[in-house]
């Protein structure tokens, strides 16, 4: 087994999903998506679900930027959108960066989905404490309180959909999309929506490729972004993973992150140590082989370490 460098790395993108274009800012090692919107979406971007004390967000916040890092992922559920842009706005100067240089991720809670979406969603930009957020997403396709075959959950989402239109409208929203949607709630939005959404993210890693909801992804020309890329922790040990790493001298966490980027599909690890974060950004100067792509490829069995959303109506 053998790494390609980054000279081969261009050559081997898959041509299948939205490309990574690369801009200017590629030799500070991040490159980005190109979404529906017009606006480029980093590749590469700190998932932040349990980080929460202000200590640990300003922590994570300081060595992603420092490890190249410009894409957050929170979430209302998070609890943390106030440390993460209280940590953003005492940051970003330090790293000689302003507010246009990174691109900052929320989504709807489910508690707010329907008559409240408008409500949830400017709480979320107060809580910010920013003028726009870039990329706002349908957390879950559910209602909180619903049962997952109650028909209103399907109402909710349509209606939550047509209220972030307007916050898009009125540039609030710069982004709008999805997030656990499976193939059916994503045809149903794309039949009813004025505006299409930019991104869906799912989880995604060797063992849930997402085939078809990708495919569907690629042909309505939805952004398809990864979320648990390392299986929330559990495929580091994984032998197939660990013997690929092995191979080719990079760590598992590595391995994993650059079988997503390698396609195309943006990524969002999550680490509450500096060290860890550092590691899991050096994945744009080492290519997989297509052999250890194919092996990594063999690993698909359905297995979902997170949410499953195929039962909501
Ligand atoms: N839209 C959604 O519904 C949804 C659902 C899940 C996740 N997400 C987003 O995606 C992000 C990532 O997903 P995730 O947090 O579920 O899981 P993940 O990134 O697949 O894995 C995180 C786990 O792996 C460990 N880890 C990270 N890097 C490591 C490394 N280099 N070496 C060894 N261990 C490492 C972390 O432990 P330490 O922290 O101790 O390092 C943590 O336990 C979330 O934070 C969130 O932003 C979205």
């Amino acid at each position: 087994m053998q790494c390609y460098k980054l000279s081969s790395l261009v050559s081997s993108m898959s041509d299948s999903d939205p490309l990574p274009s690369f801009s200017p800012d590629f030799l500070n090692l991040t490159p980005s998506v190109l979404l529906n919107t017009g606006a480029r979406m980093p590749l590469l971007g700190l998932g932040t679900f349990q980080l929460r004390s202000p200590e640990d967000i300003l922590q994570g916040v300081d060595s992603a930027l420092s490890s190249g890092y410009r894409s957050f992922d929170t979430a209302s559920v998070y609890r943390n959108e106030t440390e993460l842009g209280r940590a953003l706005r005492e940051l970003l100067p330090k790293h000689g960066l302003s507010r246009e240089d990174i691109f900052i991720t929320s989504k709807l809670g489910p508690k707010d989905q329907g008559t409240k979406a408008r409500e949830g969603a400017l709480r979320s930009l107060e809580l910010l404490d920013v003028e726009y957020i870039d990329l706002y997403l349908i957390h879950w396709p559910g209602t909180q309180g619903l049962g997952v075959g109650d028909l209103r959950n399907s109402k909710n989402r349509a209606q939550s959909w047509a209220e972030l239109e307007e916050l898009h409208a009125q540039g609030r929203l710069r982004a709008i999309g999805v997030s656990n949607y499976t193939h059916g709630h994503l045809k149903e939005l794309l039949e009813v929506c004025r505006v299409k959404p930019a991104v869906l993210q799912v989880e995604f890693h060797p063992c849930l490729a997402q085939g078809e909801l990708r495919q569907l992804c690629r042909e309505k020309g939805v952004c398809f972004q990864a979320y648990s890329s390392l299986g929330t922790g559990s495929l580091l040990q994984d032998p197939m993973v660990v013997q690929v790493a092995k191979g080719c001298g990079q760590s598992p966490a590595q391995v994993l992150l650059r079988w997503a980027v390698q396609q195309g599909v943006p990524i969002l690890p999550k680490s509450s140590h500096p060290s860890r974060v550092a590691e899991n950004g050096r994945v744009f100067d080492f290519v997989l082989n297509p052999e250890d792509m194919k092996r990594l490829g063999n690993m698909e069995s359905g297995k979902k370490y997170c949410w499953d959303p195929s039962q909501v109506v």
